[in-house]
């Protein structure tokens, strides 16, 4: 089994660091061969050029790798704040330039991109892990939860994801390091779950 993990978050310490060390550790020890990615240490340019969208290939190396690690993964992890609704800008470059047609979904012959598309990566377990300053009602209520749609809607079942998970931790803010650490566990529990729902199993 492999899995690629995506981490985009700018600062070391984060908790969002620790969920992306204890998930990769999770799987390392479950034996699962994992690709991992710190965006922001690894420089990820989130510039989609008019260049590369007129290609169907990039010639950016780490793209070109993301892209190979993505469709040969079983198991795909994003990992980052709730930074206004959206995933940070780094991390919405990565989806643009790795995350795209004809790898990740594709239009029929003959549409331009006004139907409804193919999703290529029906194969793969999506798991999303946020963290936010924001009360579950509130999210939910005045906001919308807009993480919620722009991955599970947009873009996991956009590309044939339909086997997915989303957890939220919240309010960092606030937080005592008992909850943190309560929440490194309970993040080690969803590795083990979504690798039991790869196996056949279920969450
Ligand atoms: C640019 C920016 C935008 C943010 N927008 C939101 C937001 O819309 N909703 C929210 O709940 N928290 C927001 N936050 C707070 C972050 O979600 C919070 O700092 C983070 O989840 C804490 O995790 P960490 O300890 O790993 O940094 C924002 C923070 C920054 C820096």
């Amino acid at each position: 089994m492999k899995a690629s993990v995506i981490l985009a978050h700018p600062y070391q310490q984060s908790l969002n660091h620790a969920f992306f060390h204890r998930i990769c550790a999770t799987l390392c020890a479950k034996s699962v061969t994992v690709f991992g990615h710190d965006l922001y240490k690894e420089n990820f340019n989130p510039l989609l050029t008019a260049e590369e969208l007129e290609k169907k290939k990039s010639s950016d190396k780490l793209v070109i790798q993301y892209v190979g690690e993505l469709l040969d993964s079983n198991v795909l992890f994003f990992i980052h704040p709730n930074w206004w609704g959206q995933p940070p800008a780094i991390l919405t470059g990565y989806i643009n330039r790795v995350i795209r047609a004809p790898y990740a979904f594709e239009f029929p012959p003959g549409d331009k991109g006004v139907g409804i598309p193919t999703g290529k990566l029906t194969d793969k377990y999506g798991v999303v892990i946020n963290t936010s300053n924001t009360e579950k009602t509130r999210e939910e209520t005045v906001f919308n939860d807009p993480l919620e749609h722009i991955w599970m809607k947009c873009i996991l079942e956009y590309c044939g994801i339909s086997k997915h998970y989303r957890k939220t931790f919240r309010i960092v803010a606030n937080s005592t390091l008992e909850e943190r650490l309560q929440w490194l566990d309970e993040v080690e529990d969803i590795v083990v779950n979504s690798i039991n729902c790869c196996d056949g199993g279920g969450v």
